[in-house]
């Protein structure tokens, strides 16, 4: 893991620093940094130098501060200097330069939101995960700490780059459990990890373990779990400061692997399901950067966590299992296991009647065969938080669109011998929007006997990536983590 320090007013173009100058692509390529390196139009073209966005060139200028030459990386921010081409400018920059002790931003005329944006990309950018490595790799060279300078001084450069710590800090937590290999975190050490992580925290942490699921009647968790030799858990989080101004429950779907049960995946396709409980890693990422950030805003969390497996003990397919609401339900594929963890948690959260509720799932297919791989699926019953998540998410660079849960896919939940059905074998068409017209059977309503506002984030693509771009490294993501603390602190 490389640590990463970050300091003000820094000197770039230091012989003892490698100074970090981003380069808008324009008609001619323009230097954003402060200072000349008298590179001409022409010359800038014979570096090969076009300021593309991800592309990075390495030259050596004469030193500004010290002896000798300064090593410079100019990287590409493309056609528009905005907050999410410099974050992901600065997350290539961290990238390319992960083996450097010293690096130094200069970025003229930098504004504060500039400076946030930069930091956290390159927090973001300079993840690793090695703890399952036997030799630490590509470390800086004399400690895995990495200093970067960031050239401002004033008071709102140090509070953006503390918030860019607090965020790019829980993006860490939630990537460090995502990538976590199935067999070192099974839901018991799932709920461990989460509840050494508060201990000195305002946040309460509560588990449930077996026995009491069963007590509980959450049908859905328990009969997910029943086919693995590792027991299934919830855990509920909650932090509530004393000036609340709104009271958010976050859900998130904790398989710590999806084999599929008896109706098991593929080979190829099991390859990755530790990313399963992307969701409920997020939950733990984002509750805890809220409650560093005193934001007023209460923040319940549900981790539904299960480990998936084909076992004489498991749900088999015609299984009937009631579920913490007392909704029966068919299971007809016991690999549409995430929506029911889901129901029993969402069903909990909404008893405690929430202003809102969001879930965060890897939940299915269809979302990456509809939107792709980087693209969140939002759904919901609520207009003004989706939009308010939508336009959260807009702002921080994660891409998140809107999809509906149309009347005739609700209508094909109906069962013959239960309430609904958890799958509809066989039809392929709108597996997302099904997913998510089963998951709105288990929101509760409100005092007004409305249905509790409620968004759906389907982020079975997003939640982890194959190669590295921009500030996401290879693997788990991160996503919604981002999101979502956008979406509490505008709350706030
Ligand atoms: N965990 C998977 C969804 C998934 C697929 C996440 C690919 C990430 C990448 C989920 O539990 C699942 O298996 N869903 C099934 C549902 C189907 C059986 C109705 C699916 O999408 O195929
Ligand atoms: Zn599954
Ligand atoms: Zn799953």
């Amino acid at each position: 893991m490389t640590n990463v320090d970050f300091v003000l007013d820094a000197k770039p173009y230091a012989a003892d620093t490698f100074t970090v100058v981003p380069v808008l692509q324009e008609e001619e390529p323009t230097l954003l940094g402060s200072a000349d390196l008298g590179l001409s139009s022409d010359r800038l073209k014979a570096l090969g130098v076009s300021g593309k966005a991800g592309a990075t060139q390495r030259i050596l200028v004469a030193a500004e501060h010290g002896e000798g030459e300064a090593g410079v990386l100019l990287v590409g921010v493309g056609k528009e200097r905005n907050l999410e081409s410099l974050r992901r400018a600065a997350g290539v920059a961290a990238r390319a330069l992960c083996t450097v002790n010293d690096v130094t931003y200069d970025l003229e005329a930098a504004t504060s939101d500039e400076l946030e944006a930069v930091a956290t990309g390159h927090a973001l950018g300079a993840y690793s995960f090695e703890r399952f490595k036997s030799s630490p790799v590509e470390e800086a060279q004399d400690s895995s700490d990495q200093r970067v300078g960031l050239p401002s001084i004033t008071s709102e450069a140090q509070a953006a780059l503390a918030k860019a710590r607090v965020i790019s800090d829980a993006v860490e937590l939630t990537r460090n459990l995502v990538n976590t290999p199935p067999n070192a975190l099974v839901p018991e050490e799932f709920a461990d990890r989460v509840v050494a992580e508060f201990a000195d925290s305002t946040v309460t942490v509560e588990v449930w373990d077996e026995p009491r699921l069963i007590e509980e009647g959450c049908g859905g968790i328990t009969g997910v779990g029943q086919g693995s030799a590792n027991a299934p858990r919830l855990v509920h989080l909650e932090y509530a400061p004393e000036d609340a101004k709104a009271h958010v429950a976050l859900v998130g779907k904790g398989i710590t692997f999806d084999s599929g049960g008896l109706s098991l995946k593929p080979a190829g396709s099991m390859v990755g399901m530790k990313f399963d409980m992307s969701g409920a890693a997020s939950v733990v990422g984002v509750i805890r950067a809220a409650a560093i950030l005193e934001l007023p805003v209460r923040v319940s969390g549900w981790c539904a966590l299960a480990e998936n497996m084909p076992s004489a003990t498991a749900l088999k397919p015609d299984d009937v299992i009631t579920m913490r609401s007392k909704t029966t339900v068919e299971v007809t594929n016991t690999d549409a296991e995430g929506r029911l963890v889901l129901a029993d948690a969402l069903a909990l959260a909404s008893e405690a009647q929430p202003d809102a509720i969001i879930d965060i799932a890897t939940l299915t297919g269809a979302q990456v065969v509809a939107l792709g791989d980087r693209t969140t699926g939002l759904m919901g019953n609520d207009e003004l938080w989706r939009d308010r998540v939508l336009s959260a998410a807009q702002s921080v660079g994660e891409p998140t669109w809107a999809m509906p849960i149309p009347e005739e896919i609700r209508e094909k939940l109906d069962s013959n011998v239960a309430d609904i059905v958890n799958a509809k074998p066989g039809d392929r068409a709108g597996g997302m929007l099904f997913a998510a017209a089963f998951l709105e059977k288990f929101i509760g309503e409100d005092a007004q006997d409305e249905p509790i506002a409620w968004v759906h984030l389907d982020i079975a693509g997003p939640a982890d990536t194959k190669s590295a771009y921009g500030y996401v490294p290879k693997g788990a993501t991160g996503v919604p983590v981002r999101t979502l603390i956008e979406t509490l602190s505008t709350i706030a």
